[in-house]
């Protein structure tokens, strides 16, 4: 009989799995299972302090909700969905637009809006026209692209993180035109701390991070026959730009506001320009959303 020790656990663990019948499964277990023990020693860790994991690993499962998707935000400060995204665009066959986090404040049913609706709810006024195109790898116009935005109010506050989260707020769904252009109005957002008050905020203060993501408006952009884009633009300027909290700041999404655009559709008010670029599909058939609506992920862990 084999003598269980520090030295042959792993392998034991792996040829216990050996028998798993999906070839993708067993390859991603056998990974999280040697990275794990390699974790495990290289930290030295005691029961302990693994208790102490497991404690937090249960508070932040415990944090999730219908609205809040505390998983999302572990995976997001700890660099792994930045990580997954590189990958992700990284297997593109053409140039695309770069991807950026989903964050845990996106919903499937956001309203469909006819092109340039404001999406600024209960009698505020839209101060900023978001505008572009969606183009192909080739700069050709991609027509009856979805273009789905959300963003946190001026205060930096999600629909989903106030008093009625069931109330939607600062999100629309968009149409591109015949020629691959849309255009919106909205408020220009401010930078915001990630949520911290569960057991992410608790982590990020004690290892002495500000917490903060740089002003950015969120995008989903996708059509039939391309790779759909997960993505944000930033604010030019925000003191937060090199420093991401989640690490989705990216220099090719950065971009400036206009105070006085000419070949603006709503000249009158101050404008952002963002041209979006998809890859042709190639036969790909899984999606490059690193997170999902909070409300699904729990339909999904229920059945
Ligand atoms: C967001 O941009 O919505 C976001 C992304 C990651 C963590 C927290 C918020
Ligand atoms: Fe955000």
């Amino acid at each position: 009989m084999l003598a269980i020790d520090e030295k042959t656990i792993t392998d034991a663990a792996l040829d216990q799995m050996a028998t798993t019948p999906n070839p993708r499964f067993k390859h991603i277990m056998a990974a999280l299972v040697r990275h794990l023990h390699a974790f495990a020693r290289e930290a030295d860790l005691t029961p302990e302090e693994w208790l102490h994991g497991i404690k937090f690993l249960t508070a932040v499962g415990q944090k999730c909700t219908e609205f809040r998707q505390e998983f999302i935000l572990l995976s997001d400060t700890l660099g792994l969905s930045a990580l997954v995204n590189s990958m992700h665009d990284r297997r593109a066959l053409e140039d695309a637009t770069k991807s950026s986090l989903l964050g845990p404040f996106y919903r499937n049913d956001s309203p469909t809006l006819p092109l340039g609706t404001s999406i600024v709810g209960k009698g505020k006024s839209a101060n900023t026209v978001i505008y572009g195109r969606v183009e192909n790898s080739a700069g050709e116009p991609v027509p009856n692209a979805s273009v789905e935005i959300w963003q946190p109010d001026e205060e930096g506050w999600y629909d989903l993180q106030k008093l009625d989260p069931s109330e939607m707020d600062l999100r629309g769904r968009f149409y591109t035109d015949a020629e691959g252009r849309f255009h919106l109005r909205t408020i220009a957002p401010t930078g915001y701390m990630i949520p911290m008050d569960g057991p992410v905020g608790d982590m990020i203060r004690a290892q002495r991070r500000h917490g903060y993501r740089p002003a950015h408006i969120h995008f989903v952009v996708g059509a039939p026959g391309y790779r759909e884009v997960v993505t944000a633009i930033y604010l030019t300027g925000d003191p937060h730009l090199d420093s991401d909290t989640v690490f989705g700041a990216s220099e090719s999404l950065v971009v400036g506001i206009n105070p006085n655009d000419p070949d603006s559709p709503f000249p009158d008010l101050q404008s952002i320009r963002f041209d979006f670029r998809l890859a042709s599909l190639a036969g790909e058939a899984t999606s490059g959303r690193v997170g999902a609506d909070p409300s699904q992920i729990l339909q999904k862990a229920a059945h």
